[in-house]
């Protein structure tokens, strides 16, 4: 006879075939902890509780019809004080599968269902591009177009046109780096400046921008590929003046307004004057340190009135039309702006460097 059949039936005949009022408690008990182990979801908890606690047909319920009520008089204590037992023990453990069940329930759908994806890294923008973002929104402002030319670049262009005589030592000056006879791999944006012109009737402002390359051992401050940034104006009766307020007005937007400018006479074949721009230190705010030498300047760029030799190589008639110029190096610029020690990491693509400027 199977534990349910004789759950229903009357006491003394299970008695009578050898059962005892201990053993076939004992046998209910351990059908129901057999079965409450296998309880994983509500859905099975639900099953549990209706066999076991059914007010109608529930094994306990049929065991309070025929094992209690159908006592022999002498074992109703016995028998009474095992069914409250067996129903107090069951009752506590189908709570504790409630909440067992809920518990569960909570972590799946924390698994599952709410929590976002994995965590996808955004690139970051180089801080050499976020200067120069920066500095072209400030030439925007002066109403400047932005421009940008090619990375091999002719002799003429970088060179002849800019008024480096044929017997100029530029070549070797600037370490250029040849791609073929006459064609090299441009040292500078100046040959912007004639490009331009050529084809652009003035008034004309302009900001130039883009890699140039020269055959530098590569140390903390130098790097074979580094960027430049042009600026040029031309139009009539443009005069130093225009150039000293025009890189005021910059250094000040730039890099803040208790910043000074001096201009150091200098020498460059396609201006005439040509001038270096330095600024306060950033490092020390002028009060003289290591990195500016203790003059408590740095110099920022090159600059002066374009050439009438490099006017007329466009094209220009210089009688009538006179214009400035300056040019620096964007990664000195950002190298001074974020406080970074070597220029190597600025190319050497290491994203733990990187990474800092998202
Ligand atoms: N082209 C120069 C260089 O690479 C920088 C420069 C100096 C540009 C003076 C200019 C300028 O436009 O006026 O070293």
């Amino acid at each position: 006879m199977t534990l349910d059949e004789k759950a229903h039936q009357p006491l003394a005949e299970l008695i009578a075939a050898g059962d005892s009022v201990d053993s076939l408690y004992s046998a209910l008990k351990d059908a129901f902890e057999g079965e409450r182990t296998a309880v994983s979801s509500a859905d099975d908890l639900k099953a549990l509780r209706d066999r076991w606690m059914g007010r109608k047909n529930g094994l306990i319920a049929a065991a309070n019809d025929a094992w209690l009520k159908a006592a022999p008089r002498e074992l109703k204590p016995q028998v009474g004080k095992r069914q409250n037992e067996i129903r107090q023990a069951i009752e506590a453990a189908l709570e504790q599968a409630q909440n067992d069940v809920a518990a569960l329930g909570r972590k799946r759908e924390a698994l599952d269902v709410t929590l976002p994806g994995p965590e996808r890294r955004l690139g970051a923008k180089h801080p050499v591009r976020r200067t120069l973002e920066e500095i072209l929104s400030i030439f925007r402002e002066l109403g400047y177009s932005v421009a940008e030319g090619p990375e091999i670049e002719s002799f003429f262009y970088n060179f002849e046109a800019l008024n480096f005589p044929a017997d100029h030592p530029a070549v070797d000056e600037m370490d250029t780096l040849f791609v073929e006879d006459k064609m090299l791999l441009r040292t500078h944006t100046s040959p912007n400046q004639i490009r331009i012109m050529e084809k652009t009737p003035p008034p004309m402002r302009y900001v130039v921008h883009g890699k140039v390359y020269r055959n530098d051992a590569p140390d903390a401050t130098h790097s074979p590929m580094f960027q430049q940034l042009e600026v040029f104006c031309v139009d009539e009766n443009i005069t130093l003046a225009d150039l000293k307020g025009t890189l005021e007005h910059f250094v000040r937007r730039f890099f803040g307004r208790g910043i000074k400018t001096r201009l150091r006479p200098s020498f460059f074949p396609f201006t005439e004057p040509s001038a270096e721009l330095d600024i306060t230190c950033v490092f020390c705010a002028g009060r003289g340190c290591r990195i500016c030498k203790q003059t408590g300047f740095i110099e920022l760029l090159g600059c002066g009135m374009i050439d009438p030799n490099v006017l007329r190589s466009a094209g220009l008639d210089p009688e009538k039309y006179q214009g400035f110029a300056a040019g620096f190096g964007l990664d000195r610029i950002a190298m001074n702006k974020y406080d970074i020690n070597d220029i190597s990491l600025l190319y050497n693509g290491d994203t733990r460097f990187l990474r800092q400027f998202r």
